[in-house]
């Protein structure tokens, strides 16, 4: 059976995307942000996931101001970086998992949830950029991708609630499935920015610390906060947070959090990152290899006593 490991959220600001493509990762303005991820990359190093369910959201970029989708399924083979004004970012194509993808949107959506299912799509820096500080910049994605688009662009959005039991209804799906696949779900956009406006710059950083430890600890207080809490304590843009719950609801109540990393700020945005992983966590590479050892020795044992 496929079984979700654990779960990861990071911010997924455009100009973190830029400072990789133009190489200035090594700038100290970005060294700060880049040095929070290095962890990160050794953890998902051990974890090795088959398959990622990345919750994003799109910035007109695949779908215009005509077509708003709430929840829009990826289930195609593979996804092209879009092009969002200055040509398509520089990063492999997103290979998907049509099949798990499909069972996906038929669990969920006869557990009524009315998921639009995307059989051709671009994805943008949403996706790409959270992809690039977890796995790096690699020739090829390490695993297919599963991009679950929300609407956090245009009102309304999804609630809160309504995201936190989308991954609970995502959970019991992908733990439907018959093949043995580890599953990490991502968390994208956040923590509390707002882009234009009079406000503009807006930053609370008391309100994204407490948004942590909440993910964490006590992720259904999350789910009662209002749109107009959003709007009000994480500026306009701060909404994108909904999106992370989907990705707490797809976990285990209780969680080990793993690793959590916050900076102020990245272009306009507060960039926040937590690692939260299941207890009955799949075993790691490293837990394998130690597995595998053990039985050798075991195996060696029996041959000597004959
Ligand atoms: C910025 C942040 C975002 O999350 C986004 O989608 C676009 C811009 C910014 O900080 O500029
Ligand atoms: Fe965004």
């Amino acid at each position: 059976m496929a079984r979700i490991i654990a779960g990861v959220a990071s911010s997924h600001v455009p100009a973190i995307g830029a400072a990789i493509d133009n190489k200035r990762t090594e700038e100290p303005y970005w060294k700060r942000v880049f040095s929070g991820f290095e962890k990160s990359k050794e953890w998902m190093e051990d974890a090795k996931p088959d398959v990622a369910i990345v919750v994003y959201n799109d910035h007109a970029s695949a779908f215009s101001v005509e077509m708003i989708p709430t929840f829009a399924l990826g289930c195609a083979a593979e996804f092209p970086p879009a092009d969002e004004g200055w040509g398509p970012r520089p990063v492999p194509v997103v290979k998907g998992h049509p099949a798990l993808a499909s069972h996906i949107a038929q669990s969920v959506i006869l557990d009524e949830f009315d998921l639009t299912i995307v059989n051709k799509m671009e994805v943008d820096h949403g996706l790409t950029v959270p992809m690039n500080l977890v796995f790096g910049s690699p020739k090829e994605w390490p695993c297919p991708v599963i991009p679950l688009a929300v609407n956090v662009v245009m009102y309304p959005p999804p609630t809160g609630h309504r995201c936190f039991m989308l991954g609970r209804a995502i959970r019991k799906a992908v733990e439907s499935y018959p093949e043995d696949l580890r599953v990490v779900v991502f968390g994208t956009g956040g923590m509390s920015h707002q882009i234009s406006g009079p406000r503009a710059g807006l930053i609370n950083s008391k309100f994204d610390k407490a948004f942590l430890d909440n993910l964490s600890k006590d992720p259904k207080k999350l789910t009662r906060i209002p749109h107009l809490e959003y709007m009000r304590e994480a500026g306009a843009e701060g909404i994108e947070m909904v999106m992370w719950l989907i990705m707490r609801g797809a976990l285990d109540d209780k969680v080990d959090e793993v690793y959590r990393f916050y900076t102020v700020p990245a272009s306009n945005t507060a960039v926040g990152h937590i690692i939260l992983e299941n207890k009955r966590k799949a075993a790691g590479k490293h837990e394998r290899k130690l597995k595998l050892k053990r039985a050798a020795a075991r195996v060696k044992a029996d041959v000597r006593r004959g």
